[in-house]
């Protein structure tokens, strides 16, 4: 025991790096093997604690590779390099309806991941590690420069890529909550590529005013980044989730200004209004989730919203009319949109119209709503406020964890992929990383 307690060493290589990049957890100098316990605990930014652990044994040389070696238990089992991160979940007695989102990101995610003696399954804080190493996972790389914009009424941040540019440029948007959500853009923009998070639903205009944007509030963001000396004003992208997809739709379709290099839409749906302002867009999903049906855990099912997928061609985007790529990301089991089943109508929708060579759909099973960058981790049923709604619920977003989680590494490589065909033109920018910048 004493042997253990002097000799164990812990690396995590790299302890700094970004958050989609994955990293070696190695433990040497165990006594060969002994049961040991690896666990990653990190504090959320709003206070909350989050863990995984898996149970390993020691090789002959005393070591455990959790790249390699396989847990025999835990919060996931099997070989997972990146196990201690996607399978991170609230401690016990937590309160339920948790989701772990990065509001500030000009700080790093900070994981401490131990090594403990023995199969522990609870009571860590109670124990001595044998060794510790505190990590740091970025969605910012080193140069990215962070740029508040609220010019036309913005609220919006815009993020360039370490370099001189000009850069291809992205617009991103997140779904119903509202906020400026800006992890996925920094991220975007870690990878060569600027992106702008714009904030929608409860932005500082609408705050003001108690009034929702129109149409052209999207249209401004697009003529910013168009315009703007950085960015290659004919290469440019928009990526939206849940809502943002829909209104993506809409743009790419519709749109007089907005002219896209190609879209990328995780977890969405042509159906809305083609003709309504976003109050109204909301409105009939709204008028949809008061009907909505609560399960036996107190969850609500959104199911019904859209479905079945209306014939009406005035109640969903003519995605037949699309000029550009589009890449459709979703997951077979999502709960809260019927994204599969919209995507699988848009298919149809483009075979007819003869430009389905544009249509490229990725497609999980089992995997739900909340296709998010690599390692998060998966939340199945979350506390949801709307962005006007005065009641807090719990939203399913579905998925099982270990087929999300293959999904949202999977998803995002591709859909950096694309991106860079598409924005690059087939050069390839090489991926930013903080151990080789
Ligand atoms: C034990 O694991 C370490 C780390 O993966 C490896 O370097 C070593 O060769 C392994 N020893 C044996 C006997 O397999």
């Amino acid at each position: 025991m004493d042997r253990e307690r002097c000799c164990v060493r812990l690396s995590v290589q790299p302890s700094r790096g970004l958050v989609d990049e994955k990293f070696v957890v190695l433990v040497e100098g165990a006594l060969p093997g002994v049961q040991l316990t690896v666990r990653a605990a990190h504090q959320s930014e709003d206070g909350h604690s989050w863990e995984a652990f898996a149970h390993y044994n020691a090789n002959a040389t005393g070591a455990v590779n959790v790249a390699k070696d396989p847990s025999l238990g835990g919060t996931y089992s099997g070989v997972e390099p990146m196990g201690l991160l996607w399978s991170l979940r609230p401690v016990p007695g937590s309160i339920p309806g948790l989701r772990m989102r990065k509001m500030n990101i000009q700080t790093p995610m900070v994981v401490t991941i131990s090594v403990y003696q023995g199969q522990l399954t609870e009571g860590f804080v109670d124990e001595v590690p044998l060794a510790s190493v505190v990590v740091e996972r970025w969605y910012m790389a080193p140069g990215v420069r962070r740029i508040p914009i609220t010019e036309g009424g913005l609220t919006a941040t815009l993020f360039l890529p370490p370099g001189p540019g000009p850069f291809p440029g992205l617009l991103d948007l997140w779904g119903g909550g509202g906020q400026l959500v800006e992890y996925r853009a920094v991220l975007l923009a870690s990878h060569g590529i600027a992106s702008l998070a714009l904030d929608y639903l409860t932005n500082k205009m609408v705050v003001e005013t108690g009034k929702m944007v129109d149409n052209q509030y999207f249209e401004t963001a697009y003529s910013v980044l168009r315009e703007h000396p950085q960015i290659l004003g004919s290469r440019i992208a928009m990526l939206g989730l849940s809502f943002g997809a829909s209104v993506t739709f809409k743009l790419a379709v519709y749109s007089q200004v907005v002219k896209l290099r190609c879209a990328v839409c995780i977890g969405g749906s042509h159906v809305q209004l083609v003709e309504g302002s976003v109050e109204q867009m909301l409105s009939v999903f709204n008028e949809h989730a008061n009907k909505t049906r609560i399960n036996e855990k107190n969850e609500v099912i959104w199911r019904d919203l859209v479905l079945p997928i209306p014939t009406d061609p005035k109640l969903k985007v003519d995605v037949g009319r699309i000029r550009c790529p589009l890449l459709l990301v979703v997951g077979e089991d999502d709960q809260s949109w019927p994204a599969h089943e919209s995507a699988m109508d848009m298919k149809e929708m483009m075979e007819r119209a003869g430009n389905s060579n544009l249509l490229t759909i990725l497609s999980y099973p089992n995997a739900g709503h909340l296709i998010e960058p690599p390692y998060t981790p998966h939340t199945r049923a979350s506390r949801f406020r709307e962005f006007r709604g005065n009641q807090t619920f719990m939203a399913l977003w579905g998925g099982e964890m270990v087929a999300h989680s293959r999904a949202q590494e999977d998803a995002w490589r591709k859909i950096l992929v694309f991106l860079r065909e598409n924005l690059y033109g087939g050069s390839n920018p090489g991926p930013a990383s903080l151990s080789n910048l």
